[in-house]
């Protein structure tokens, strides 16, 4: 599949929150597509970091990441979602590869948080060679556990 990388702009936040509430996240957290288009927006007025990928001109999936957003010194994964008709094709390889790129130089793991509900993510992180370090029961919703995923540079790196 052809798709170019690029940063996130304001017209592409409707599209890119409709990839997220229309995913088990956005349907488990009950996401609003005018609500999490707000996110991104002042998410993107606020200097984040957001970067979508592009297929014949449309957004196909997109990140937000925090170069240091896991306890102020490590790269986190904010977010990540792809178009629901193209998810399998490789756009979410492509984004967490960009995502590991951009920070490389960044503390010694790469983070993110899942929730227990959504295995298809976890396979696809321990595909990419995320592994679970920790459980946060209750920590974005009562009665959900966020599962701690890091993946560490390599070994013996500073
Ligand atoms: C998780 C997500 C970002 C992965 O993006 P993606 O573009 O589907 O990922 P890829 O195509 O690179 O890889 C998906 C893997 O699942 C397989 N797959 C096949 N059909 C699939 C489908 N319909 N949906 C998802 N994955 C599929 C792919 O072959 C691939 O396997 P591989 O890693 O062994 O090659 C995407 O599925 C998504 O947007 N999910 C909903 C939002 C979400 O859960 N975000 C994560 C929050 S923590």
């Amino acid at each position: 599949m052809n798709f170019t990388l690029r940063p996130l702009e304001r017209a592409d936040t409707p599209a890119c929150a409709r990839m997220v509430v229309n995913s088990v996240v956005g349907e488990r957290y009950g996401f609003t597509a005018e609500r999490m288009t707000k996110t991104l927006t002042e998410a993107l007025d606020a200097g984040g970091d957001l970067f979508v990928a592009v297929q014949e001109g449309k957004p196909a999936g997109f990140a937000w990441i925090d170069p240091k957003g896991a306890f102020s010194s490590a790269p986190y994964l904010r977010l990540i979602a792809v178009d629901p008709q193209i998810r399998g094709s490789g756009v979410g390889a492509a984004l967490l590869a960009e995502f590991e790129r951009r920070t490389e130089a960044v503390g010694r793991s790469w983070c993110l948080l899942v929730s227990d509900f959504n295995l298809p993510a976890q396979a696809f992180y321990e595909r990419h060679g995320y592994t679970r370090c920790g459980a946060l029961p209750d920590f974005a919703r009562a009665g959900v556990t966020e599962i701690l995923m890091m993946k560490p540079r390599v070994p013996g790196t500073p």
